[in-house]
């Protein structure tokens, strides 16, 4: 049910975030500081949260060019890092009441930051100790394996990104265009993706009689192979792994065989070829390979494939959005062929 209302909740960010006729930002709440003045941000947050900020790193680095520190909250709150007073923290949580994430919270406040919270309770701890919140509107959020929080935190963490690219002087009004309208038709792509449910479904059956997943991506998708594979492991107890899929090379390259399905998330974007040649040394080791791209991608990639999902073919900038629907599918639909509760995960 939550996975299904994401379109829905895509589009209530969305519309809070952008001026859907203008094709800009909307106005909205003004921040505390401005995004012109930092040097760096730094994010920090758990598990799938944290997933959420590591692909935020790459909009902010890429769109606004704004170097971010990020970290698990965990690790985050003991490793001691040089804060500045003069830059932000921001901290991503669905229930804004994680431990660790709201420590670091508390650490940072310490250090002087400005503090920014990306959750999607409005009236938890983490909202009420911050300077400014930012709301993930993904209404409650019961199954305990976060979906519809995540895609959500992204859609907010893209639109802040474009704000922030905006403010520092990186993006141009042609491109603000360009980027807002991606946001805009990510709600109905993410309906397209939807559609996908029964070959997905199908392909769950046959991913649930293995013991152990790889997923592997590059730039956004390296961390939604990571949300992947937490996701598979976390609802259907099957051990999986995301990995950089440059890295396949230095390591996990080792457990290749026909026992090993790799979950390759790649719409075609301008370093498809590159993740194309991972596949090929996954497909020499007999490496059944479920690909997970767009028409385009169909279209360049070989024979060596065993199940092709493939999904619209959106901007590269809003496409870990749609990308995330299917692995959440993905997982789902083989926790149901295995018998696992999927709501409640055991030592949840
Ligand atoms: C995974 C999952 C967890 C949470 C994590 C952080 O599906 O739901 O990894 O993302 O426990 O929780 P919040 O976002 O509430 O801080």
């Amino acid at each position: 049910k939550e996975i299904h209302e994401q379109p829905d909740a895509v589009s209530r960010v969305v519309g809070r975030f952008v001026d859907r006729g203008a094709r800009t930002l909307a106005v909205q709440d003004p921040l505390s500081f401005d995004f012109a003045d930092l040097s760096r941000m730094t994010v920090s947050a758990c598990g799938t949260a944290y997933l959420a900020g590591l692909i935020g790193k790459y909009w902010f680095e890429r769109y606004a060019r704004l170097p971010v520190d990020i970290d698990v909250a965990s690790e985050f709150r003991y490793r001691e890092m040089p804060l500045s007073a003069n830059d932000a923290a921001f901290f991503i949580s669905q229930s804004g009441e994680t431990a660790d994430t709201l420590a670091s919270l508390r650490y940072c406040r310490k250090a002087g930051m400005k503090i920014g919270a990306v959750v999607n309770v409005r009236e938890s701890t983490m909202a009420r100790e911050s300077d400014v919140v930012l709301p993930t509107l993904a209404g409650p959020e019961i199954g305990v394996a976060s979906t519809k929080a995540f895609t959500c935190q992204l859609s907010v963490l893209a639109s802040l990104a474009v704000r922030a690219g905006v403010a520092r002087g990186v993006i141009s009004k042609e491109q603000e265009k360009t980027l807002v309208r991606a946001l805009s038709e990510a709600p109905r792509y993410a309906n397209q993706v939807l559609k996908l449910e029964e070959q997905i479904e199908r392909i769950a059956r046959e991913l649930s009689r293995y013991s152990d997943v790889l997923y592997l991506g590059r730039d956004t998708n390296f961390p939604l192979a990571m949300e992947g594979a937490l996701k598979l492991k976390e609802i259907s107890y099957i051990h999986a792994e995301g990995y950089a899929a440059g890295e396949l090379k230095h390591g996990p390259i080792a457990l290749i065989d026909e026992n090993m399905p790799v979950i390759v998330i790649a719409p075609h974007d301008r370093i498809f070829e590159k993740t194309v040649s991972n596949m090929q040394e996954v497909a020499a080791r007999g490496g059944k390979i479920i690909l997970i791209t767009d028409a385009e991608g169909v279209q360049t990639v070989g024979h060596n494939v065993a199940e092709t999902i493939v999904i619209p073919h959106a901007a590269s900038f809003v496409a870990p959005i749609l990308a995330a629907i299917p692995v959440q599918l993905l997982a789902y639909h083989t926790a149901v062929a295995m018998g696992t509760d999927v709501d409640q995960p055991r030592n949840l």
